[in-house]
C-alpha cells in the first residue's frame, strides 16, 4: 500500500505504531477491519468527528489512555497502576500516527 504523506510525519512508521500500539483496542483501518474491542471507536470515526485529528495529537491526555500511555518528558496524568498492557509512544511517534490517520478515508 502506497499512500502519499499529507503531514509532517511519517506514515510508514505511524502505520507500525498503530498495528503495534492501538489495533488491540481500536480498529485502525484495512489491518484490523474485523479485530479492536467492539466498544471503543475506529480510526477511521474518531477522525471524522469536530477536532479528531486534535484528539490523536492529545490521545494520551485522553482516558482511557493515561493509564498505560506514557511520552518521553511529558509527566503522566496519574499514578494508577496501568490496567491495560503499558507502552510508551514519543511526540515524533504521535505525529506519524496523525500522518497514518490522515489516510484514513
Ligand atoms: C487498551 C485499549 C486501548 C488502546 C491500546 C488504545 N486505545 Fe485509544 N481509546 C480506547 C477507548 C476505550 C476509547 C474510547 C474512550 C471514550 O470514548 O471514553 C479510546 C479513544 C481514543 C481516542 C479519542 C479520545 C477522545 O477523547 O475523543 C483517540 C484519539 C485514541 N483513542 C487514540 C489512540 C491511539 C493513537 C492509540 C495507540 C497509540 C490508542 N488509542 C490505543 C482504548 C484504547
Amino acid at each position: 500500500m502506497a499512500f502519499p504523506a499529507l503531514g509532517a510525519g511519517n506514515l510508514e512508521n505511524g502505520q507500525k505504531l498503530a498495528e503495534t500500539h492501538c489495533a488491540r483496542c481500536h480498529v485502525i483501518g484495512e489491518y484490523n477491519k474485523f479485530g479492536g474491542i467492539g466498544s471503543t471507536p475506529s480510526f477511521r470515526s474518531l477522525r471524522g468527528t469536530p477536532n479528531g485529528i486534535e484528539r490523536f495529537r492529545t490521545f494520551f491526555a485522553r482516558r482511557p489512555h493515561p493509564a498505560f500511555v506514557s511520552v518521553p518528558n511529558v509527566p503522566r496524568w496519574t499514578n494508577l497502576l496501568p490496567y491495560a498492557t503499558p507502552f510508551e509512544v514519543s511526540v515524533e511517534g504521535i505525529e506519524d500516527i496523525i500522518a497514518f490517520v490522515q489516510t484514513l478515508k
